[in-house]
């Protein structure tokens, strides 16, 4: 039997986890486990390379942690564990900070976005070299796949640059990633505002459906989704909205774009908006009450991120041996 091919990805616990994340990620991580061998993290490193509060850190990622579970992440099938936990993730990256040059990072779109302006005089360095530690994240269980939303793959195609540029220059040590991006819920917009992401830190109240959100709450926030005055209801680069609207119900719903025109020609928004609440509604409940039950007992949650950070640290600790072999350390 061939191994299976390594599956790394990550999520930070900054903020409640939304539908953009399941949508983009979670979800594919979950549906795709059989045929991968699974590492999925809660990049708590990354979460601080902005402003927090320590305690609300703690939490989040314990919520993080359980709700990935709640959403189907299986501990006897993948490895789930906590970044910081795993002390190579943190070696590594200051190894591969020293062979990224400055100019790769200072493209990177994500940086530049957070470190308009005056910006830059504040933000932290850890902003600017966060996608080192991402690449660490990756080369460290030999990934070929990496699979992610929209918005990460500018960092795994760095990621891949560096595992060329580290070949290259100590010899053969690192797998060479590749980003996989599902076609569609790769990039899942506000609600409020179709043309900015769905993001846990921008605060617009109706931006974000939360994985944890009650149905009624759900409802109330597609009933607010901003669309156009055009009325009907297609696919169109143009529209934003409905076009958003639309995607989110083809990935839950599995019907392909002409499908969905038609169930749609001739209705209003408001019956895209009531289908779309109740599927969205229907998709999470499942979810919360897998995470209640989770939360009701800690202790199994404590272990499951024990064994993930072992098997992890195991694995970790090989590649940072031919790491430190190849840069002539130790
Ligand atoms: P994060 O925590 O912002 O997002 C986690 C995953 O969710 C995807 N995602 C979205 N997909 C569709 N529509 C959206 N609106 C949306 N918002 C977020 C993201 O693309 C991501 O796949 N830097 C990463 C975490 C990370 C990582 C890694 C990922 C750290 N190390 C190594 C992969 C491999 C991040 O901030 O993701």
């Amino acid at each position: 039997m061939t191994a299976k091919p390594r599956v790394f990805s990550g999520i930070k616990p900054s903020g409640d986890p939304h539908l953009g994340n399941y949508l983009g990620a979670i979800r594919n991580w979950v549906n795709d486990q059989d045929r991968y061998d699974n590492f999925f993290c809660v990049v708590d490193q990354h979460a601080i390379t902005v402003a927090y509060d320590p305690v609300n850190l703690r939490a989040n990622l314990r919520q993080l942690a359980a709700l990935l579970v709640a959403c189907g992440i299986d501990p006897d099938r993948s490895c789930l564990f906590v970044q910081s936990h795993v002390a190579e993730h943190t070696e590594l990256a200051w190894l591969l900070t020293c062979t990224t040059p400055m100019g790769w990072l200072e493209r990177m779109t994500q940086f530049k976005d957070k470190s308009v302006g005056g910006q830059r005089e504040r933000v932290s360095a850890g902003l600017f070299t966060y996608p080192t530690l991402m690449a660490a994240d990756i080369l460290l269980y030999d990934t070929l796949v990496v699979p992610v939303g929209e918005d990460q793959k500018q960092h795994v195609e760095l990621a891949r640059d560096l595992a060329a540029r580290f070949n290259h220059l100590y010899g053969d040590v690192f797998t060479v990633p590749e980003p996989v991006i599902r076609e569609v819920g790769a990039r899942v917009m506000g609600l409020d505002d179709p043309t900015k992401k769905m993001s846990k830190s921008d605060e617009g109240a109706n931006r974000t459906i939360g994985l944890l959100d009650t149905p009624k709450a759900i409802q109330k926030k597609f009933a607010r989704a901003v669309t156009d005055s055009e009325g009907h209801i297609v696919f169109d680069d143009n529209r934003p909205g409905v076009t958003n609207l639309l995607t989110i119900h083809q990935t839950l719903s599995g019907l392909t774009k002409a499908e969905l025109e038609a169930r749609f020609a001739g209705r209003g928004y408001g019956d895209l908006k009531k289908e779309l609440g109740e599927l969205v509604a229907e998709a999470l409940t499942p979810i919360q009450q897998r995470y209640i039950e989770l939360t009701e007992d800690p202790r199994t949650l404590d272990q499951i991120l024990a064994d993930g950070a072992a098997r992890a640290q195991a694995v970790a600790a090989q590649t940072m041996s031919r790491v430190r072999q190849a840069m002539g350390l130790r």
